[in-house]
C-alpha cells in the first residue's frame, strides 16, 4: 500500500510541495471551461491547509514550449483564492530565488501556486539540475496529479526520489476504484470501447479479455473489426496494418466465451449527409452507431453488474453523429453497474449527456487512466513509499 497523507505525521509548519494536475481547458480570457480536476484536488489541499503546513502546489498546463502567456497558472491561483479566501498566493516563477523568499514569507495554514512547471524545459526531461531545485523548495513531497502519473517527470518522479513522499487523496481514489474493477471483479463484467484507432487499445483490449464477459466495441475502431469478419465497411476508416490483430482478439475471445459486441447498423455519411443504413456499401462512411446496435449495447449493459468505458462510440463531436454515445453514457447511468469511465473524449461525452453524476467514477486522468486498465505500472506512482 502507497504512504498516502494521512500516514504523514507531526507535519505542521513543514514545506509541502503538491503536485497537481490542474491541466484544465481554458478559454482565450482565461476563463476555466472544465473544473473538474480543480474540484477533484480540494480535498486534499484542505486536509493539508488544516495540517496548517506551508502548501506549495504546483501543476502543468497544457504542452507549452517555453514560457506562454495563455498557458499561466494565473487564473487556476485566481479560482482557488476564492475558494480558500486569504490563503493563497501566486508567485509568476516555477523556481529560484523568487520563489525561495515567497515561500520563507509564508505562514502554516496558507498555500503558493507556482507558475507553470512546463515553462521549465527541465520539467519534462527530468533534468537533474531542475529536480534538485525542485526539491530545496520542501520538507515532503505529495503527488496527487493521477491525469500525469503515466509520466516520468521532474516534478513527479525525479522529486519523488528527492524527499519523503505520499499520495494525495485524489490519487488513492483512482488507484482504489481501478483496483477494484480489476482485482475483484463483479460479474457480469462489461467493457465499452471506442475511438478510432485499434492501435491505442489493443493492449487494453488484451488485458480486459481475461477479465470482462463482454467487450463492447464502437466507434472508428469498430470498422477494423468488421472487416476482420469479411463484413463489408464501405469508405468507413479502418486500420489494415491491424485487421490480424482484431481477427486474433476475435478468436481469444470466442476461445475464452467471450462475446464480443460490435455495430450491426450505423449512421454514416451518404454524399455529404447523415442516413441510417443496415449495410455499408462504397460511397458510405460509417460514423455513428444505429438504432438496433444501440439496443444491442444497451441490452447487455443493463444486465451489467461493472463496466468501464473507454472511447467515444461515433464522432460524438458532430451533432449530426452523436446520439450513439449520448444513448450509451445514459444506459450506462441508468444501469445497476459500477461504472468507469476514463479517457478525456469519453468524459467529455457523457458530461454533454447530463448523466455525469450517475456515474459512479469519471476518472480525471486519460493516458494514465488508459494504463491503469491496461494493467501497467505507472511510473510516478511506483516511485512514491508504500507502508
Ligand atoms: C492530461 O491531460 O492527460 C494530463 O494532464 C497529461 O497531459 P500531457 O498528455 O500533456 O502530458
Amino acid at each position: 500500500m502507497k504512504r498516502t497523507i494521512r500516514d504523514l505525521k507531526n507535519i505542521e509548519g513543514k514545506r509541502v510541495l503538491l503536485r497537481c494536475d490542474f491541466n484544465v481547458p481554458l478559454d482565450n480570457y482565461g476563463d476555466i471551461l472544465d473544473d473538474t480536476r480543480i474540484t477533484a484536488e480540494l480535498p486534499t489541499i484542505d486536509y493539508l491547509l488544516k495540517q496548517k503546513v506551508k502548501l506549495i502546489v504546483c501543476s502543468h498546463l497544457g504542452r507549452p514550449k517555453g514560457y506562454d502567456k495563455y498557458l499561466s497558472m494565473f487564473p487556476i491561483a485566481v479560482y482557488l483564492m476564492k475558494h480558500f479566501p486569504n490563503k493563497v498566493k501566486f508567485c509568476n516563477k516555477v523556481v529560484g530565488n523568487e520563489v525561495n523568499v515567497a515561500i520563507e514569507k509564508m505562514k502554516p495554514g496558507e498555500m503558493i501556486v507556482l507558475e507553470n512547471l512546463r515553462f521549465d524545459e527541465g520539467e519534462e526531461k527530468n533534468s537533474p539540475e531542475f529536480v534538485a531545485k525542485l526539491a530545496r523548495l520542501a520538507d515532503i513531497y505529495v503527488d496527487d496529479a493521477f491525469g500525469v502519473t503515466h509520466r516520468k517527470h521532474a516534478s513527479n518522479y525525479g522529486v519523488a526520489l528527492k524527499l519523503p513522499n505520499a499520495i494525495g487523496f485524489l490519487i488513492e481514489k483512482e488507484l482504489n476504484v481501478f483496483q477494484k474493477v480489476f482485482e475483484h471483479t463483479d460479474h457480469p463484467f462489461v467493457a465499452i470501447f471506442g475511438g478510432a484507432k485499434v492501435s491505442d487499445k489493443l493492449n487494453l483490449i488484451n488485458n480486459v479479455l481475461d477479465k470482462a464477459d463482454a467487450i463492447i466495441i464502437g466507434g472508428g475502431m469498430a470498422y477494423t473489426f468488421l472487416q476482420a469478419q469479411g463484413i463489408n465497411i464501405g469508405d468507413s476508416i479502418v486500420s489494415l496494418d491491424q485487421v490480424d490483430n482484431a481477427k486474433d482478439i476475435l478468436e481469444k475471445a470466442k476461445e475464452k466465451n467471450i462475446k464480443i459486441l460490435l455495430p450491426v447498423d450505423h449512421v454514416a455519411l451518404v454524399g455529404g449527409r447523415a442516413k441510417k443504413v443496415k449495410q455499408l456499401e462504397k460511397g458510405m462512411v460509417g460514423l455513428d452507431i444505429g438504432r438496433k446496435t444501440i439496443k444491442l449495447f444497451t441490452q447487455e449493459i443493463m444486465q451489467a453488474k461493472q463496466i468501464i468505458w473507454n472511447g467515444p462510440l461515433g464522432k460524438y463531436e458532430d451533432s449530426r453523429f452523436k446520439k450513439g454515445t449520448m444513448k450509451i453514457a445514459r444506459a450506462v447511468a441508468k444501469s445497476q453497474a459500477y461504472s468507469i469511465v476514463g479517457g478525456g473524449d469519453s468524459v467529455s461525452a457523457v458530461k454533454e449527456s447530463g448523466v455525469a453524476d450517475k456515474i459512479n467514477h469519471l476518472s480525471t486522468g486519460g493516458g494514465a487512466s488508459l494504463k491503469l486498465m491496461e494493467g501497467k505500472v505507472l511510473p510516478a506512482i511506483e516511485v512514491i513509499d508504500t507502508l
